[in-house]
This record gives C-alpha cells, structure tokens and sequence, in this order.
C-alpha cells in the first residue's frame, strides 16, 4: 500500500512515498531555513509563503522519485496539527484539493504521532507498545505508545521545550540559527560542568519537564559576564547547557520506564538528532538492558517519510477526513481529528 506523506507544519515543505509504512520510495524536502537565518528563527509568514510556492513541485518530485502515478497512491496523508497555522493550511489544503481531484481517501496526522513514527522506517521491527521521549522545537512529551494509533501522555514540559531552549541558548551564545544543531557541533569539546546550573525539575511531577529556568540562567550569566568585560566560553557554556538539558529528559524518561515497565525506548522529534542524547540514551538502554530506537539522523527533523509512514497506520486504523479537515496550531497527541 502507498502512502503520499505531505508535511508542512514549519519550515520545510515535504512530500514522501512511502509503502506500507515502512519502504520509503521517495523523500523530497525544500526548506525554507536560508531566509531564516537572516531573522534568527522560523517568520511564519515567510515559511507559508514559501509552502505555497513549492508544494505541486515537491509533490510531483516525490511521485517522479517514487516511480508513481497519482493513481497509484492509496491514501494522502497530511500533517494537520499541531504547528504553525498558516504553514500547515498550506499543505492541508493542498491534501484537500488533491483528494477531491482524485477521490484518494485523506488521512490527517498529528505532526509528534509522526515523528514517533520515523522509527517505523528507520527501523522496520519496530512495535508498540513501547516508551517514547518526543523532544522538538515545540514538544517535550513522554509518551506510553499503547499501539500505532493509542497514546498516553505521562510527562511533557510545563513552559519552554527541550529544543526551545537550547536553540534560545545558542542565540544568546550568538550562534546562528538553527541554534540546537550549531550548538550540539560546537559543544563537542566543551566542558559540560563549566558552569552550576540550575537542575530542572516540577515538584510533584517526577515526569514533566522545565527549561525555562535554564535559559533564563544563560541570558543572565552572559549578561553578568558582558557587563565586566568578559566573554562565556561558547562550547564550555553549549555543553553545560545540553547536559543539563539532556540529564533532564534522560532521567524522567528512565524513571518512567523502570516505573512502567518498559524494556523499549524510543527517541523521536528535531532533538533527537542531539549527540549528547543519542550518547546518554545508548548508555541507559545498555545498562538496563532496554532495547533502543532512534530515528536515522535524515528522519529526525521535519519530514515527509514520517507523515506517509503514520499515516499508512492511521489510514488501516480506518481514520479518514473529509474536505471540511482544518488545521490546528495545537492538538493533544491522543485526540483525534
Ligand atoms: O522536530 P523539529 O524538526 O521541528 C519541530 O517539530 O519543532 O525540531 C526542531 C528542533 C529545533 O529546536 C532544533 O534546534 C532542534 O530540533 N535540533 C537539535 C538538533 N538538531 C535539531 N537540538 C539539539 N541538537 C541537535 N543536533
Ligand atoms: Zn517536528
């Protein structure tokens, strides 16, 4: 079965084939990131504009690559929430418009359902049940994946996401946009314990999860050091602040695994291509013997292959939308369109 995956909810438009869920046949991305860079993160009305530019060519690059036809296509499916609203009605409408064209049944996805499921074509033995660690620009959720349909949310942050902070430390270190990526290469050799942060933590909730502390800390402690002169050390304060970052996410979903039960874990989201945390999670998995699974480094941002991939399970799950689907800027992971 071929699924046409249309992802549009940031800045990169992207279409993939993929077949049953777990062959990827074709994977077209065209990103918006070079204007960004000029403002210092996503302009939302810059990355709509520029959906709309380049869907139909994306698309028609995704079926060329695939080797298909439209009417080769069993389902469109199409990130609908959550995301940025304007960037996301770009490719909703545009999976609306080509449905009612061809009569090809539509598929909404939830955009984290999604990015959980890169590990679907990353790793085709895959299974739920199993513990997810959602980390992205806008998400940081534990997530009990029941099966490819069913989730329960059990942590997620209560202010800035994991991804958040870290690219508002790397703007404030004066790195360029993407901040997380530019931090994670130039922190390799950095001291992590350089600087006493604050450990992040929500009393009461052994699960959730507070960054906002930690990026109040960098802002003020550059700002202390600039005003005497002095310069933070930018791969000493990187790596402190990934660590401190990761130590967080990596202990809640360790405490969440061994209190649930859970011998699998498996890393999704833009965060998810950290080293540090790709490191700090290989450790935990080898020492309590859990089986680990991270998406490919090509699969963990943004993505059409992983729209196309939930989708093919959201589609033999009978989910279907009709043409009066709307997007949403926000969309809990376990309701449904
Ligand atoms: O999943 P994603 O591509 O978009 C959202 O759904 O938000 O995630 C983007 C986030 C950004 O915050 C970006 O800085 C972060 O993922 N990111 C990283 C790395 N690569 C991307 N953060 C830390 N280290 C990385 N290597
Ligand atoms: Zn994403």
């Amino acid at each position: 079965m071929k699924i046409l995956g249309i992802e549009s909810s940031c800045d990169e438009t992207a279409v993939s084939v993929v077949e049953d869920g777990k062959i990827v046949l074709s994977n077209v991305i065209a990103s918006s990131l070079e204007e960004h860079i000029l403002y210092g993160g996503v302009v939302p009305e810059i990355a709509s504009r520029r959906h709309a530019e380049c869907i139909e060519q994306v698309t028609k690059q995704a079926l060329k690559d695939a080797g298909c036809e439209l009417s080769d296509i069993d389902a469109i499916a199409v990130t609908a929430a959550p995301g940025l609203i304007g960037a996301l009605l770009v490719g909703v409408n545009f999976a609306k418009g080509l449905s009612l064209k061809t009569g090809i049944p539509l598929v909404p996805v939830h955009h984290l359902r999604s990015h959980i499921a890169a590990n679907y074509v990353t790793q085709p033995d895959l299974k739920p049940p199993f513990l997810a660690l959602v980390a992205s620009g806008g998400h940081s959720h534990i997530v009990e994946v029941k099966s490819y349909t069913e989730y329960k949310v059990i942590g997620q942050t209560r202010d800035d996401a994991a991804g958040e902070c870290m690219d508002k430390t790397a703007r404030v270190l004066g790195l360029p946009y993407p901040g997380g990526k530019n931090m994670d290469a130039v922190s390799q050799e950095g001291n992590p314990h350089a600087f006493q942060t604050p450990h992040p933590h929500v009393d009461g909730s052994p699960y959730d999860f507070s960054f906002s502390g930690l990026k109040t800390y960098v802002i003020n402690t550059v700002h202390h050091m600039e005003q005497k002169g002095e310069k933070p050390n930018v791969p000493d304060m990187g790596a402190t602040i990934i660590t401190a970052v990761v130590d967080s996410l990596a202990d809640n979903t360790e405490r969440a695994a061994k209190d649930l039960g859970y011998d699998t874990i498996v890393l999704a989201g833009g965060v998810s291509a950290n080293s540090f945390l790709r490191k700090r999670f290989e450790t935990i998995c080898e020492n309590n013997h859990w089986t680990l699974y991270m998406p490919a480094l090509q699969y963990c941002g943004d993505n059409g292959a992983m729209v196309a991939a939930q989708g093919y399970y959201e589609f033999i799950a009978g989910r279907r939308a009709g043409l009066d689907l709307n997007a949403k800027a926000t969309m809990a992971i376990d309701a449904e369109f």
